[in-house]
């Protein structure tokens, strides 16, 4: 492994811990302006502080991400479809390496989708990358995204998380099963983080982090879960508790609560006042 490709990584991967905790703010790039990023520079920027990795597309980060903000960018580079499509698979790549290097990007993600229609063409996609980003020094996060009719589950997720690993890439992304998640850590040679996949409530998704990291994950690659979540602070402040402090589940929601805003009463003239507002909507 090159030096410039082993100094990102360890932008990417922390050192101190082999570990990481990756802020997966890339949805736009096949769902529009998802719930939580329709102004990143509002939501976002105040998270990467707390975020080993921000990854999305490159238009967000030079529409909405300072470039005076230092924590890595990891570039979603596969793309060219939209969730209109019934199947996502067809994807190229989407982004030249000459940008992601512009871009001073520490790493590079793309989708495989293993079982679907175009997965020759996404795994062809991740291999080529893989093969630009040893030349270039870049590490690739290949995703294991997962087709509409694909059973999410072990069996299934260590095929495509192996397969990606075989064709080179650095780190693999893949879901959390609570079934056998050990085969897909134990079967991959290369670190393991989790998506968070959709929003759950902050305790089951800090469980979830947490038995993820237990049973061999290297982080977590994590959207939903924190930016939908009503303190996303909190929720971010409390992944790393279990990433990188070893906290249990119980700490990281202490964590979580007391960063999450206290709710205020309605007060009885607060009340009135809107009736009051919707009466004289009506006229
Ligand atoms: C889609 C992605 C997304 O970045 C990722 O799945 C989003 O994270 P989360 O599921 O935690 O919202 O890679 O293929």
């Amino acid at each position: 492994m090159s030096w410039g490709l082993e100094n990102r990584l360890s932008r990417i991967i922390r050192p101190e811990d082999n570990r990481t905790v990756m802020l997966a703010v890339d949805h736009g790039y096949f769902l529009g302006p998802t719930s939580g990023l329709e102004c990143m520079s509002e939501s976002i920027v105040p998270l990467a502080p707390y975020a080993d990795t921000l990854m999305l597309t490159r238009g967000m980060l030079r529409a909405e991400i300072p470039s005076t903000v230092n924590t890595p960018i990891v570039l979603r580079v596969s793309g060219a479809n939209s969730v209109l499509d019934d199947d996502l698979s067809n994807e190229t790549i989407i982004t030249d390496i000459d940008e992601v290097i512009r871009l001073n990007a520490a790493g590079m993600a793309l989708s495989i989708f293993v079982g679907s229609p175009h997965q020759h063409q996404t795994i062809a996609n991740l291999a080529k990358l893989i093969d630009l980003g040893e030349r270039y020094g870049i590490p690739v996060i290949a995703v294991t995204a997962v087709g509409k009719d694909m059973v999410r589950d072990a069996r299934y997720l260590a095929l495509a998380t192996r397969i990606a690993a075989e064709m080179g890439a650095h780190i693999v992304k893949t879901y959390y099963v609570e079934d056998d998640f050990e085969r897909i850590t134990g079967t991959c040679p290369v670190p393991v983080v989790m998506a968070g996949g959709k929003k759950l409530p902050e305790r089951d998704a800090l469980e979830m982090t947490y038995s993820a990291i237990s049973r061999g994950a290297a982080g977590v690659d994590m959207g939903r879960n924190i930016f939908q979540s009503d303190s996303p602070l909190g929720m971010i402040k409390a992944v790393n508790a279990v990433v990188h402090g070893g906290a249990s589940v119980d700490e990281a929601y202490t964590v979580y609560m007391d960063e999450k805003p206290k709710g205020r009463k309605k007060s009885a003239a607060r009340g009135k006042k809107k009736i009051a507002a919707d009466d004289s909507r009506k006229i």
